[in-house]
């Protein structure tokens, strides 16, 4: 059995970096933010607008627990928050478990995050100076469960093939 977890903030690439990473090592691949929308019936930002974020926040503590403990091998895109609620970045490393941050810089995520913003909860209805000052407050405070990942990759200018590679170099 093997978890290959990866973390870090919205728009680092978790989730296209785990469907490419899953497919090198023929792994599942899997997505919290899907898996919850699948849980709940909702899409995340339904659940934001509807049930509010402490609801939201439980119930990705719940399914990643949920799916840690199940047994088999897959490649997880968290959520860019999971790791920094209800103690989830215990579960960021483990036995079988190898969890990666990718660590973008503010104006990375600025960039990729300006153009796709309204989709996302925390940053829809926002000005562009309001989201740089959310984004710089958030990867502050999330920090330090970020960095309890096993491996920090750097994806600042990285193809997506680029930072496969890395990870699979820090695997082998
Ligand atoms: C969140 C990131 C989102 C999603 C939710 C909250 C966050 O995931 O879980 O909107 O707190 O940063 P992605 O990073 O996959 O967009």
């Amino acid at each position: 059995m093997r978890k290959l977890l990866l973390c870090g903030y919205m728009g680092s690439g978790k989730s296209t970096v785990a469907k490419n990473l899953s497919q090198k090592l023929q792994m599942e691949c899997l997505d919290l933010d899907h898996l919850i929308e699948q849980h709940a019936q909702m899409s995340v930002k339904e659940i934001f607008e509807k049930k509010g974020e402490v609801y939201f926040r439980k119930l990705e503590h719940q399914v990643f627990k949920e799916t840690m403990n199940s047994p088999g091998s897959f490649v997880l895109a968290l959520g860019g928050g999971t790791p920094a609620y209800a103690n989830n970045h215990e579960l960021l490393s483990g036995d079988d478990v190898t969890s990666f941050y990718l660590k973008a810089s503010i104006d990375t995520l600025y960039q990729r995050l300006i153009t796709e913003h309204e989709a996302r909860p925390l940053i829809a209805g926002k000005s562009a100076d309001e989201i740089k000052e959310i984004i710089a407050k958030h990867l502050f405070d999330r920090n330090f469960y970020y960095l309890q990942s096993n491996h920090v990759i750097s994806i600042d200018q990285k193809s997506v093939e680029e930072i496969t590679s890395a990870i699979l170099q820090k695997l082998a």
